[in-house]
């Protein structure tokens, strides 16, 4: 029998603060800005299943309201939980703790998806961009956004042999423990490689430095930034990638939210049975606690 590959490791943010003490906290109202702008450029306005993939306490997740519905899915029960608590149970927000590896949901299921301030955590990037390029339709938006390794600091402190890694080599480069830098032409490359085609990008967050927040309205760095995007020079410390899914995959829509799910382990269909999401094929059980679908372990 094959060997299971090795699950890989997964930058945990169960009972983290990360809303109060990131977002709140340190004052990244600039940021949150700058990062909608370039959102509400690459998303087309509507359409109907979104995907927001590691969507955390759903700082972003009111930018979706145009969607019919959105799965936020996140491997953080506590994260999805505040979530709810700001946009409630309805069939139009669903809530799902699942590790991005292995997405409990049938191939071609959504037909957009975003990924933001995520994929700096993972340490195998091919593996989750094929993952989400399965359960998208064909032709399908992907917003994607990546912490560039070619920014202006790092490229300034390279010069002046304060950093020893190259901010032009391909590879990425994991700065801190779970924390990854990436070169916009290997995301690019393997998107590509995945089944995306990629059409746009935008450098966003030019002005995110202490000082310059500090001493600057906000409204003025974010109009100044929302200008800059257009200029395509990829050295800011975040990049924002418009893909859309290649003509592979499936296309199984369905009015059913039940009927989206997949078993993460085996891909097997699932049934409900009153709390429980069960595979007739394997026997392995899923909970829905409180309206949240917890598919990372199944049911003793
Ligand atoms: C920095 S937060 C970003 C949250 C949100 N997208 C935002 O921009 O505010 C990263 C999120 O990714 C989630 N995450 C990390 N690894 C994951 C994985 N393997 N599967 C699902 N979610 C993951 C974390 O739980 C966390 O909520």
């Amino acid at each position: 029998m094959p060997k299971p590959e090795p699950r890989p490791r997964i930058c945990d943010y169960e009972g983290s603060n990360y809303r109060t003490e990131f977002w709140e906290r340190k004052d990244r109202d600039y940021e949150d800005r700058v990062e909608r702008i370039a959102l509400r450029r690459l998303l087309p306005p509507n359409g109907q299943r979104l995907l927001e993939l590691g969507a955390g306490f759903g700082r972003l997740t009111n930018e979706y309201y145009t969607y019919k519905q959105v799965i936020l899915v996140d491997y953080s029960l506590s994260q999805l939980q505040y979530a709810q608590e700001n946009f409630g149970r309805s069939d139009r927000f669903i809530y799902v703790a699942a590790d991005a590896y292995k997405l409990p949901f049938r191939p071609g299921v959504f037909d957009a998806a975003t990924m933001i301030r995520v994929i700096h955590h993972m340490t195998d990037v091919p593996r989750v961009l094929t993952e989400i390029r399965r359960v998208m339709t064909p032709n399908a938006p992907f917003i994607l956004e990546h912490a560039n390794k070619q920014n202006i600091k790092a490229i300034f402190r390279y010069l002046i042999k304060k950093q020893g890694w190259n901010p032009f080599d391909l590879a990425p480069v994991e700065f801190v423990e779970l924390n990854f830098d990436f070169h916009p032409a290997y995301i690019t490359r393997e998107l590509s490689r995945a089944g995306f085609v990629v059409r746009r990008r935008l450098p966003v967050s030019f002005f995110r430095v202490g000082a310059l927040k500090e001493h600057l309205p906000t409204d003025v760095l974010a109009s100044l930034d929302s200008l800059l995007q257009y200029t395509g020079l990829m050295v800011t410390p975040s990049i924002f990638v418009q893909a859309a899914s290649d003509q592979r995959s499936a296309f199984s829509t369905t009015d059913d939210e039940d009927d989206i799910f997949a078993c993460p382990e085996t891909g097997a269909p699932l049934h409900r049975e009153g709390d429980t999401l069960v595979s007739k094929a394997t026997g392995l059980r899923w909970a829905i606690r409180d309206g949240i679908y917890d598919f990372k372990a199944p049911l003793e």
